[in-house]
């Protein structure tokens, strides 16, 4: 299916997160009712030089489609290859990180960097465009700084280069993760773009999302951290959007063991132990005794042991309700 289409449908996207958003994640949110996944970002220089482990990231299961594989670099040719790489694999689109602001990466004229030179973007573009016939999208930042905010710019670059989509998280590159994601600066952009734009930054709830899927006038929005509370923000959302009134069935238990099928068919038993420590920490936020819980689990080793605590722990809970902790400071660091 064609992803503007389908964005249409369900306007709902996953947010690309390292070390969260990988194959085993995305199945699960998959099944949790997203619209469209795409992979955490991938080296360019990692896919042309074939290295095991980032060949290993670009796998995608079938039932994740449309998904896209993310990818980011400097060098515009290495990109095309790469992109080119990512048709080759059977992904829907290739989504290229105009937007990581980790020093490692813009040090090397790569992610936000590449928004500092506009003749910089509209090469990277038209040089892929040339070798890849897939959807291409992009994922940038509003701007360098806040005396350099270009978005507007690069979306018109990205409609002349036959860009499908670009997905603006609302922070310059130099707040790095502190303020707000700007959903003004956000709609202003969508209301001038002659192409799809998504709008990404600071989504906690389904209420949330809703509402500035509306105020936007955004064709779609992302959310990375918020589905990491709540995992059922997506349904929530397209329900809400829907003006469904029925009541969303939630079950941890459930949603939980889905979680570690995806992740024993992925990862090996130490690996699947770190994500299900890490998910059952995040999805208990807001519950009471959260803090007690999350101790607990580091006690334990297994998966099985993890496993079962975990349910323990929400059934424990399953008569409160989530309280909202989005003033807390939660993962203030990514590559986006
Ligand atoms: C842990 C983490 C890892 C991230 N990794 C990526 C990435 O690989 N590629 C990317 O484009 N953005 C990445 N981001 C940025 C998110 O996609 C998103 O733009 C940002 O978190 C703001 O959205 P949110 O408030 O809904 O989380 C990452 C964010 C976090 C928190």
């Amino acid at each position: 299916m064609n992803i503007v289409s389908k964005l249409k449908e369900n306007p709902f996207v996953l947010a690309p997160m390292a070390a969260i958003t990988d194959n085993a994640f995305r199945s699960f949110m998959k099944e949790m009712g997203v619209s469209i996944v795409v992979s955490e970002l991938i080296s360019s220089n990692g896919i042309k030089f074939g290295s095991e482990k980032t060949l290993a990231m670009m796998k995608f299961d079938s039932l994740q489609h449309p998904v896209g594989i993310q990818i980011f670099g400097d060098d515009p040719m290495i990109m095309g290859e790469a992109a080119k790489k990512v048709q080759d694999m059977g992904a829907d689109f290739v989504d290229l990180n105009f937007g990581c602001p980790v020093k490692k990466v813009v040090q090397k004229g790569a992610g936000s960097a590449i928004l500092k030179d506009l003749n910089c973007v509209r090469s990277m573009l038209s040089t892929i465009r040339k070798v890849c016939t897939i959807p291409i999208t992009i994922k940038i930042r509003t701007g360098w700084d806040d005396n350099s905010r270009n978005a507007h710019e690069v979306a018109q670059i990205a409609y002349e280069e036959g860009i499908s989509w670009v997905a603006i998280h609302g922070r310059t590159r130099a707040q790095d993760y502190t303020g707000l994601s700007d959903w003004d600066y956000i709609a202003d952009v969508k209301a001038s773009a002659k192409l799809p734009i998504i709008g990404n930054g600071d989504i906690h709830t389904a209420a949330q999302a809703v509402e500035r899927l509306k105020t936007s006038g955004c064709d779609g929005v992302m959310i990375g951290r918020g589905c990491l509370k709540n995992p059922w923000i997506f349904q929530e959302a397209l329900f809400l959007s829907q003006g469904s009134s029925g009541v969303l069935q939630k079950s941890h238990a459930e949603a939980f063991a889905r979680l570690r099928f995806y992740l024993e068919q992925n990862c090996n038993e130490h690996i699947v132990s770190i994500q299900l420590r890490k998910f059952a920490g995040w999805f208990s936020s807001g519950y009471p005794g959260g803090s007690e819980f999350r101790k607990s689990i580091f006690q334990v080793k297994l998966p099985t042991e993890i496993f079962n605590l975990t349910l323990d722990y929400f059934n424990s809970v399953n008569k409160f309700n989530q309280i909202d902790t989005s003033d807390e400071k939660f993962l203030m660091g990514g590559h986006g």
